[in-house]
């Protein structure tokens, strides 16, 4: 066996080698089970004892200085391979970032939050009242018998479960808080969502918002009602706003108001909104009926009360000049991203 041979053959193809792959190979090709280094290491017992000592040493020599070359090579290249892909393929951090989309409130749901905040502001906590109702609650004890004909002012969705209903409005709520809280003072809010079996138009669908309004009082007069409707109405659409009150009629308020704010003659939608009359109605309100404050537990000659109903979706339409209510629960991203 000539060892001499095998080095500098060895060393040649190492020196040959230019990248990891081949250095690997070159290893296994000499070092690996069957390499011709380990080879000529396992013919060591049939060499003549007198050679043994010499051949021995040499080819641990050849293993050694090999193996040690070896690693220094292969260190070297993938420090020049590491070199070459920073360089190659370098991150450009200066880069603008890829833009992370951003969700955002429900127009709905950010006016909402504006007009719970300004009846926060005037002492008005928040009362949850259900979404399916009975025709007692909903109608009845709001002063309205059945046959009562202002119940066609409400078309209803009824369930399979005879007088129960989605309510049509949020003032049922003003006899569950009534009985709750019978016969402390009351001064509540009443946010959710209403049903009503409607033509689904530009102006009308069959679920919206309202948000209606309780105070109960041993002196709760309509100036109250007045002085509140007014810090509203100009807190959510401009101090310089004019409020007008007209007289109407709601079976469970006595007397029965109707708010409507003036609209500014710059804005050019103005003549179309308040067909030409100057004026926008918001509201409707009055003072709680008799007949309601007594269903609810008060003593109509003791306590008296306001109330009053609106719609934040037709709120919201006047703010941003929305001329189509279904856009509201349309799903549609291309109108809700404008708010
Ligand atoms: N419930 C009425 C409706 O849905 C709105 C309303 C009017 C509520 C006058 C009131 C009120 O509390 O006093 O049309």
């Amino acid at each position: 066996m000539d060892l001499a041979a095998l080095e500098q053959r060895a060393r040649e193809e190492l020196d040959g080698c230019t990248d990891e792959a081949g250095l690997r190979a070159w290893y296994s090709k000499y070092f690996g089970r069957q390499g011709e280094v380990q080879q000529a290491l396992g013919r060591l017992k049939d060499v003549p004892p007198a050679e043994r000592p010499v051949y021995g040493k040499e080819v641990n020599r050849i293993k050694e200085t090999l193996t040690r070359d070896y690693e220094a090579k292969l260190a070297h290249v993938k420090e020049l391979a590491l070199t070459r892909s920073l360089a190659h393929d370098a991150l450009d951090v200066t880069l603008p970032g890829r833009p992370v989309p951003r969700g955002r409130l429900h127009v709905a749901t950010r006016v909402m939050r504006e007009i719970r905040a300004i009846f926060a502001d005037m002492g008005f906590q928040v009362y949850r009242s259900r979404e399916v109702e009975d025709d007692l609650t909903n109608f009845e004890l709001l002063n309205m018998p059945p046959h009562h004909p202002a119940r066609d002012m409400w078309d209803t969705f009824h369930t399979t479960t005879p007088g129960v209903i989605l309510r049509t409005h949020t003032s049922p709520g003003q006899i569950h808080v009534m009985r709750e809280l019978c016969p402390e003072p009351i001064r509540v809010i009443l946010p959710g969502m209403c049903y009503r079996y409607e033509a689904i138009t530009q102006r009308s669908e069959i679920q919206f918002e309202q948000v209606e309004g309780l105070c109960v009082g041993q002196s709760v007069t309509m100036a109250d009602l007045k002085g509140t409707i007014v810090a509203f109405a100009r807190r959510l659409f401009g101090q310089g706003r004019q409020v007008r009150f007209r007289s109407s009629y709601f079976p469970f308020t006595e007397p029965s108001i109707e708010v409507d704010i003036d609209w500014p003659q710059e804005d050019p939608n103005a003549d179309r909104l308040t067909k030409g009359t100057g004026w926008l109605e918001i509201m409707g309100a009055g003072m709680v009926h008799p007949v309601v404050l007594r269903n609810g537990g008060y003593d109509p000659d003791r306590f008296s009360g306001f109330a009053f109903g609106m719609g934040p979706q037709r709120i919201t339409m006047l703010k941003y000049a929305i001329d189509d209510i279904r856009q509201f629960w349309g799903n549609d991203l291309q109108f809700l991203e404008q708010f």
